[in-house]
């Protein structure tokens, strides 16, 4: 079947070439064959002048095929068939007809000319798979648009715009009309000697001091990711020694991170990601079609969630108690409208819309024919059971009814309502607008089209859905819980909160478990403690109890676990925190920075183990997904469920 992944039809000396290997037109070792095959075909053949490059579907190539990197590469190399295209005495155009991604930007590359639909886009997110271009991006690209903003676009994985291309000097033309006979007529008039190719374009070294900021600024951005400073680097050596020189290093560097922890954990996460948004178990069930949702409540999460369904292009009725909570939402949501135009995430126009799709409106009246509703009130059984209550009244029976619930028992809340297929449980995590992570649980009546709907409005929301069993704490908070009471263990085996957030801090989380418990305030775990024991649990007395007792509630009260200067937010050692928690110390060897570190990570897998044992969780990778999404956990060593099964393999050496 190799014929037919590129499809060749000629017409009056102009060859068209168009690949056809869905989904993304992935440059698989069956293509990079047809290719060179073809390349070589078609220099030989004296009837053709020129070649038109296209892609069938909406993606002109998606990148070299993920899925091989984790076996050894295989000839003919992807920078060789590039080579010979761009070595070839006729012209090719590359015709991109949707996005052309990593390996397929860099085969656009080495053509002599690229013509964009005006929907196509050209990007090297290697990157962001912890790799740098292999075939060529780091040379041909400075060499195109200027050294400064390839840096940019490699560097930080991102995707030009076919305006944006344009620009640049990368789009020799946008087709004004339908892309492939424009494509032709160019190649039509193309006569005469060939533009320079890229290794014969000189790049002018900026010196020492440009290096040395944009490794300190790329560094910086990449969180721990070595892939960002690795491209630089090869793009540096293009400069310095030339683009043969420049080409070695690059391949040198791809082949040697293709083989790293954080490239297979980036390659993890890519397809877990991918697969969390078409799960088996729903294909298919159609979703129900939104249009219109409700929102209750305006507060922090509610106003969230409401900003987050209004970008996604559905209207919103938010609705609150009364006028001025109402108002206070309604500001709130257009906060979030204004951060993400100073954020440069929309316009003042894109803004403007965007409210425009948000009603507010007192009572629950005006929800009656929202095709969604989602609760997001006060985390209190009776408040959220009235409030259903009502929704049943007055929504049709085939409207969703969602709970936001954290903590709470969904079934309870909706216990012998009528309808019961239509409601289900979606956790948003705050800030709702940003958090990618939505936990969607079903109930035991919940019907398929019900979580259907709910994994289809996590794609449309950009966010990454992931079924979670109805346990409490659903998935993450769950894990959430295990992290911290491990975190107070190695307390009390006499590691001090400075270094527990330095060691998770070193291993790659924004924040450490104390600072981050000391901004979230420690009063409501407290007050959950102190309520099961109110029911008889046995809980014994820790240290964050201690300190809450002191009137130590985190950073809103001065200080918790640390101390804070007033109006600052920087964590300082506290002495009265200490002498609270060191009558629970127990003496002994004091934990160090790897071993906390270990000994955490190993807490939130063991735990996550369990909730797939018990079947909350559908998969490891799911777990993996909630820590990333939801809770920080760095994206370059793949989740906790996969750091360690890899840790376990490199400890019995691959076994
Ligand atoms: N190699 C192998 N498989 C790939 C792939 C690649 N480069 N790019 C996408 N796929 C697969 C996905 O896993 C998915 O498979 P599934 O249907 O079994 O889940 C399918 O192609 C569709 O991808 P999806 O991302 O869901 O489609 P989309 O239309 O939303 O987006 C792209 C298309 C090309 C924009 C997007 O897939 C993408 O960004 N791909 C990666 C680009 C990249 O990083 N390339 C550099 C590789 S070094």
């Amino acid at each position: 079947m190799t014929n037919d992944l590129i499809r060749r039809s000629d017409s009056d000396g102009i060859a068209l070439l168009t690949l056809a290997n869905p989904p993304v037109n992935a440059l698989g070792l069956a293509v990079r064959q047809r290719l060179a095959a073809l390349t070589a075909q078609l220099e030989a053949d004296e009837s053709v002048r020129a070649v038109v490059l296209t892609a069938e579907g909406r993606v002109f190539v998606g990148g070299a095929d993920i899925a091989e990197f984790d076996r050894p590469p295989e000839a003919p190399h992807l920078p060789d068939v590039i080579a010979a295209i761009e070595a070839s005495r006729k012209p090719w155009i590359a015709a991109l007809n949707g996005a052309a991604l990593g390996g397929g930007a860099e085969l656009a590359l080495g053509c002599h000319y690229r013509i964009f639909a005006d929907t196509a886009r050209l990007g090297l997110p290697e990157t962001s798979l912890g790799l740098i271009p292999g075939a060529g991006g780091t040379q041909r690209l400075p060499r195109r648009i200027g050294l400064a903003p390839a840096i940019e676009v490699i560097t930080a994985g991102r995707t030009l715009s076919a305006a944006e291309a344009r620009e640049a000097g990368l789009a020799d033309r946008i087709a004004a009309g339908e892309l492939i006979p424009e494509a032709l007529a160019f190649a039509r008039t193309l006569k005469g000697a060939l533009p320079q190719p890229s290794p014969a374009a000189p790049l002018a070294d900026p010196g020492p001091a440009f290096w040395d900021e944009a490794r300190a600024r790329i560094a910086r951005a990449a969180r721990g990711n070595p892939a960002p400073a690795a491209a630089l680097e090869a793009i540096r050596v293009g400069v310095a020694e030339g683009f043969a020189a420049g080409l070695r290093a690059e391949r040198e560097t791809f082949l040697r991170l293709r083989a790293s922890d954080e490239a297979a954990a980036l390659r993890h996460l890519f397809f877990a990601e991918r697969a969390a948004l078409r799960p088996a178990a729903l294909r298919g069930i159609e979703p129900v079609p939104l249009t219109r949702a409700g929102v209750i409540g305006g507060g922090t999460m509610g106003s969230g969630i409401a900003a987050a369904l209004a970008a996604a292009g559905l209207e919103v009725r938010l609705t609150e108690t009364g006028p001025e909570p109402l108002a206070a939402g309604l500001e709130r949501v257009e906060a979030i409208f204004e951060a993400q135009v100073q954020r440069g995430l929309t316009d003042r126009a894109g803004a403007a819309e965007r409210m425009a799709r948000v009603a507010g409106t007192v009572g629950l009246g005006a929800l009656a024919d929202c095709d969604l509703v989602i609760e997001a009130v006060f985390e209190d059984l009776a408040v959220k059971r009235r409030v259903f209550e009502e929704l049943v009244r007055l929504c049709g029976p085939e409207a969703i009814l969602a709970t936001n619930t954290s903590y709470l028992d969904p079934e309870r809340i909706v216990e012998g309502l009528p309808h019961p297929h239509r409601f289900i449980a979606l956790h948003f995590f705050s800030p709702a607008q940003v958090m990618k992570l939505l936990e969607i649980v079903p109930l035991t009546a919940t019907a398929p089209r019900t979580l259907a709907t709910g994994v289809a409005l996590a794609g449309r929301l950009g966010k990454i859905p992931v079924q979670a069993g109805n346990g409490e704490g659903f998935i993450g908070n769950r894990i959430l819980k295990r992290y911290r009471a491990e975190a107070e263990a190695l307390l009390l085996a006499g590691a001090t909160p400075t270094e527990i957030d330095q060691a998770m801090r070193a291993f790659g989380l924004g924040m450490g478990p104390f600072e981050m418990q000391d901004m979230a305030g420690l009063d409501i775990a407290f007050r959950a403690r102190e309520a099961a024991r109110a029911l008889g649990q046995d809980l014994p007395e820790g240290p964050g109890d201690r300190l809450v007792r002191a009137g130590r509630l985190g950073r809103k009260s001065g200080g918790g676990w640390y101390d804070y200067a007033p109006g600052s937010r920087l964590p300082q050692p506290s002495p009265e925190a200490a002498a609270l928690i060191a009558p629970l110390v127990t003496p002994g060897p004091r934990p160090s920075g790897t071993e906390i570190a270990d000994r955490l990570i190993a807490a939130m897998a063991e735990e996550g183990q369990r909730i797939c044992d018990e079947g909350l969780a559908q998969s490891p990778s799911d777990i993996d997904l909630v820590e990333v999404h939801g809770y920080g956990f760095p994206r370059h060593k793949g989740g906790p469920m996969f750091h360690a099964a890899r840790k376990t393999r490199s400890r019995t050496g691959g076994a």
